[in-house]
């Protein structure tokens, strides 16, 4: 049997290490720790969760990968500038995160991404480097974090910049096909890689982004012969959030929504990232899918605008405008306006999701986490875009009983 989840040490390595949302993570991690900050946005720690074995907070130990020259504390300072962390919160975690910037190892750039400013030489030289070379860096990377932390288990979160689209490719088909176009040396998203070597060495992976990572056919087959626990795809956060929660009362209601149009500003990095056209591509897909197929109407005319403005910094900021139709043809219109720190709520996610892995890999669990789908935009495995119907496939999967657990995962 495995140890008992207070004795474990679980590894959560954050691709995207310096990153606003992994910083939010670091801190909030040892506020968390240090009694200074309330579970607040952890569903894990809520009712009936709460009652699950979860691992303790003490025993994550944190690493992961980054491309940029940044340094955590340095993200933090930013974060505090823009009203996210508290000086307060940044100082008492300042030991832990000096800690954890040492276990930040380079990374790999992505193809597309060559203009990426503040970049690290040294994961532009592994961008540059043959697909299976980057994996083996990748796997040494992760193993050493292994060892030399004594951990029982490691869960690796994509964390990073959203790619650029990719279209499907003949190779993502099977694992064979997939292994094979490797052999040939044919370049594949970075994404794809750090998926590929976090499942192939034993770890459980989550995809907090819209980047392909592990959910092409390839990788859910690796999951599946390797016998890991795997989930994503993009974090479902505040404006999706809200449009999947109130959609199922229109349905309910057999109320007939005319037009769905949602508009987002937003002012991070990640703002930046989204304001080129190939990136922007990656989330649109997710985000303008939802209503369509919650209402089950494929004629329902929605759209999704994105735009980068630059002073809102990490306050997104989402109207959404509800044209719909009731009895006797009366037409009305509901809007909403969202104000949310990205980081600040993705970070409780991420913990959660953790949680959610390693428990995953105890319970020797393998392939899509289909019951983690309310975390996510587009869910690996598919299913109901619904929250209320995701969260209670999340209740279910809770009151279920365990099957033994695997030992060494
Ligand atoms: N905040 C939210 O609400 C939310 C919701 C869903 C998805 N996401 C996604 O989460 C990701 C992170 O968001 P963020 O706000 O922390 O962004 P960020 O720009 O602050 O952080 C991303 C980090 O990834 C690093 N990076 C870029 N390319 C990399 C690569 N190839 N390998 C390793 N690291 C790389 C960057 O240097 C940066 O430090 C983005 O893809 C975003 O779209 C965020």
């Amino acid at each position: 049997m495995s140890s008992e989840p207070t004795n474990r040490r679980i590894g959560l390595w954050m691709i995207g290490a310096r990153g606003s949302i992994a910083t939010c993570v670091a801190y909030g991690l040892s506020g968390l720790r240090e009694g200074l900050l309330d579970p607040v946005g952890i569903a894990t720690a809520q009712e009936p969760f709460r009652k699950l074995d979860f691992a303790p907070w003490e025993s994550f130990v944190l690493g992961g990968h980054d491309v940029c020259r940044r340094t955590v504390s340095e993200s933090a300072a930013e974060l505090v500038r823009h009203g996210i962390l508290t000086s307060d919160l940044v100082v008492a975690g300042s030991t832990e995160a000096t800690a954890y910037e040492a276990r930040i190892r380079p990374g790999l750039l992505d193809e597309p991404d060559v203009g990426f400013a503040d970049l690290d030489p040294a994961a532009a030289r592994n961008g540059a480097r043959e697909a299976r070379a980057q994996i083996e860096q990748i796997t040494e990377d992760l193993r050493h974090f292994r060892t030399e932390h004594e951990l029982d288990a490691v869960v690796v979160v994509n964390l990073a910049s959203t790619e650029a689209h990719r279209a499907d490719r003949p190779e993502w088909a099977s694992l064979a096909e997939f292994e094979a176009a490797l052999a040939e040396g044919r370049s594949q998203p970075a994404s794809v890689l750090y998926a590929y070597a976090a499942i192939a060495s034993g770890a459980a992976y989550v995809n907090f982004t819209p980047s392909r990572g592990a959910s092409i056919p390839a990788l859910r087959e690796l999951a599946e012969t390797r016998g890991l626990p795997h989930c994503g795809n993009d974090g479902k956060t505040g404006e999706t959030l809200v449009k999947t929660a109130l959609a199922p009362m229109f349905a309910a209601r057999a109320l007939r929504v005319l037009a769905w149009q949602g508009y987002n500003m937003l002012g991070n990095r990640d703002g930046e990232v989204l304001s080129e056209p190939a990136h922007r591509e990656s989330k649109l897909r997710n985000k303008g899918e939802v209503v369509r197929s919650i209402l089950g109407d494929p004629n329902v005319h929605t759209h999704v605008g994105i735009d980068y403005v630059p002073s809102l910094q990490d306050w997104k900021t989402a109207w959404d405008f509800v044209h719909f139709e009731g009895f006797l043809g009366a037409r009305m219109s509901l809007q909403f306006t969202w104000v949310g720190s990205d980081s600040a709520l993705a970070a409780p996610l991420v913990l959660d999701l953790a949680r959610w892995a390693e428990l995953a890999l105890r319970r020797g669990e393998s392939g899509a986490m289909t019951h983690t789908a309310s975390y996510f935009k587009a869910p690996v495995g598919g299913g109901t875009h619904d929250f209320h119907a995701q969260f209670g496939k999340l209740l279910e999967y809770a009151a279920k009983p365990v099957r033994a657990a695997r030992a060494g995962r």
